[in-house]
């Protein structure tokens, strides 16, 4: 197909991934020998078999037992090396990453070990890859707000290498509102801060990210189409709203892609973007992303464009080279 070629061709960005999200299955057991883990799958094959979700819970359950593999420096750094080689074979030029440092603190791994091993591998992909980046970090909304600030406090003397903060996790009963002060903290160090919101919570939960944390960017807000007022907020403001088409079906946030709202979202006037958030569960990254949405939507060649110029707009880029992009 015509657009398939340029969906190829396209420079883009990708602005929400999840980097413990891209660690496939193949690496997960090859991570597994090298530290002397057990999994509780056979084979490769297995564990593939076992990515058949019911919901987000569902699969936060195997990503947060998968990432278990995950221990020192070098694991980290070659987790985040893979998906960069990757982003590349997509036509990604500019990438910003999420990585969950309670995931591994809550397990012994010291925040540095997480950290450092991610951050060089996206130092090295600037030279090397030609991929520039920014790397977030996303506290747990399961986790109590307490977690979130001592979180916050290992962090600061890495604070150079950390480009803002995010919010992920289970988001039923987790409300931004549970995370005022933290976000308040993390606003008064200078960096921008984004939540996830609207994927399976309700709009009340956006209005919260809004107004309650000050983000700047909304990650999914697929829902947000449920409350009109939060549309023209949202469209009046040019929030940018981070969508995973792949994700939303995989995680039943949206039956099948032929009903994704991502063209409603932009006829909406929404600044919308396509993602992969955790393409080794999903079943693709970005570039699948965009050809099964061209495919199942029937996407146009403007707004794919759209799409794609939506990501650098959305991007923390310097002006100059975001209007390099546009
Ligand atoms: N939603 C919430 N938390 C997550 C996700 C997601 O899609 N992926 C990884 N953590
Ligand atoms: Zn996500």
């Amino acid at each position: 197909h015509p657009v398939d070629a340029l969906i190829r061709r396209l420079p883009k960005t990708e602005l929400h991934l999840h980097i413990e999200g891209t660690l496939e299955p193949e690496l997960m057991f090859a991570l597994a020998k090298r530290n002397g883990v057990a999994l509780p799958y056979a084979d490769v094959d297995a564990l593939r078999a076992a990515y058949d979700f019911s919901d987000l819970q569902s699969f936060l359950d195997l990503y947060y037992a998968g990432a278990d593999v995950l221990r020192t420096r070098q694991d980290f750094y070659d987790l985040t090396w893979a998906y960069l080689e990757r982003a590349q074979a997509d036509g990604i030029v500019h990438t910003e990453i999420f990585f969950d440092p309670q995931t591994h603190t809550g397990r012994g791994i010291p925040f540095d070990v997480a950290f450092g091993g991610i951050r060089q591998a996206l130092d090295d992909a600037r030279s090397r890859l030609g991929i520039s980046s920014r790397l977030i970090l996303s506290f747990l909304r399961h986790l109590s707000e307490e977690d979130g600030l001592a979180t916050l406090e290992v962090a600061l003397p890495h604070l150079a290498g950390i480009d803002g903060f995010g919010l992920d996790s289970s988001e039923r009963g987790h409300p931004p509102s549970k995370f005022q002060r933290l976000f308040a903290r993390c606003r008064s160090l200078g960096l921008p801060c984004v939540a996830h919101a609207g994927e399976e919570g309700p709009p009340a939960y956006v209005w919260e990210a809004l107004d309650l944390l000050q983000v700047v960017r909304i990650d999914h807000g697929v829902r947000s189409l449920e409350d009109l007022g939060l549309v023209q907020r949202l469209a009046e403001a040019r929030v940018p709203l981070t969508v995973c088409p792949l994700s939303n079906v995989r995680l039943k946030v949206c039956p099948q892609l032929a009903m994704h709202p991502l063209r409603q979202m932009l006829q909406a006037g929404l600044l919308a973007t396509v993602n992969s958030d955790d393409p080794a569960y999903f079943g693709g990254y970005l570039q699948e992303n965009f050809l099964a949405c061209r495919a199942a939507l029937d996407l146009s060649a403007d707004e794919v464009v759209r799409l794609v110029r939506n990501g650098f707009e959305a991007a923390w880029l310097p002006a100059a080279e975001q209007a390099r992009w546009l």
